[in-house]
């Protein structure tokens, strides 16, 4: 494969401030073609903006990003929607339309396909709720009949229904047990193994990041202070790393949280 065709996702020096504060402070990344880039780092060191720039939801201030060796600010704007369409997504408050049924939710893109049929989507719908070990019958209800893990599981079905070749998630085991958690790692693990699907995940929990990743990336206060794979990980003595990994409170991550005192 030439370098461009092993670069999926290539973002440089990204930066974006709000209202004068920096947030993002030169992002740099690059995920591979087949592989799962996880991003882990504190709360609010600038995670989910990372990944809202990559989509072109939030304008970043400068950097550039170039997907397939092809800059977004470059792209015509229907070459840039055709590849957007390519996407599965994850939000991290699962984001499912609240007036569509579940299965319209998951069909949602599906459906927009021409020639297909409501049946034939239903059934995709039911076949990938089945995947994330709910039932049939979850399929005609509303998301807010929905308890928030299981909203979850739907938008994980959501973001992998017509096994797009690109994913994006963040935060897929979030507020789910550690049972259903493992059932959601093994679906990533599957559509990228078996698919040859290029993922970009963002996740605290560790225990994912630790089954799914190919590459780690650790970002702090809006840079990327480490890189390698899960061993290099296991073993980094990088402070950060480090003290993350192993759920430290003292280290160079500082967290201001005040105690109140009785
Ligand atoms: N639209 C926005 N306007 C103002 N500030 C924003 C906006 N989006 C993000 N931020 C700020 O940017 C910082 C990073 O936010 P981000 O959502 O990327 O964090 P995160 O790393 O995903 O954290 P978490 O693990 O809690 O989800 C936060 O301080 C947040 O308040
Ligand atoms: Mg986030």
């Amino acid at each position: 494969m030439t370098e461009r065709a092993t670069k999926k996702i290539v973002v440089k020096d990204l930066r974006k401030s709000f209202d004068g504060v920096p947030v993002l402070n030169g992002i740099n990344l690059e995920v591979k073609t087949g592989e799962i880039l996880t991003l882990i780092g504190p709360s609010g060191s600038g995670k989910t903006l990372t990944l809202k720039c990559i989509l072109g939801l939030v304008k970043p201030d400068s950097g550039s990003i170039l997907l397939d060796g092809e800059d977004v600010k470059d792209m015509p704007e229907r070459d840039r929607m055709e590849f957007f369409r390519n996407f599965g997504i994850l939000f991290q408050r699962s984001g499912l339309f609240d007036g569509l049924r579940v299965w319209e939710n998951i069909g949602f893109r599906l459906s927009q396909q021409p020639g297909m049929r409501k049946r034939q989507v239903k059934a995709m719908a039911i076949e990938k709720l089945r995947s994330v070990g709910l039932s049939a019958d979850v399929a005609d209800l509303y998301p807010a009949e929905l308890s928030g893990g299981m909203q979850k599981r739907v938008g994980f079905a959501r973001a992998i229904a017509g096994d797009p070749p690109i994913l994006f998630l963040d935060e897929p085991t979030a507020g789910l047990d550690p049972i259903m958690s493992n059932v959601i790692n093994d679906q990533i693990f599957n559509n990228v193994r078996e698919l040859g699907s290029t993922v970009m995940a963002i996740t605290s929990n560790l225990l994912t990041a630790r089954i799914i990743s190919d590459r780690i990336a650790m970002l702090h206060e809006g840079r990327v202070v480490w890189t390698g794979d899960v061993q290099e990980a296991v073993r980094s003595e990088n402070p950060y790393v480090s003290q993350f990994w192993n759920k430290r409170k003292d280290g160079p991550i500082q967290m201001s949280v005040s105690t109140i005192s009785a």
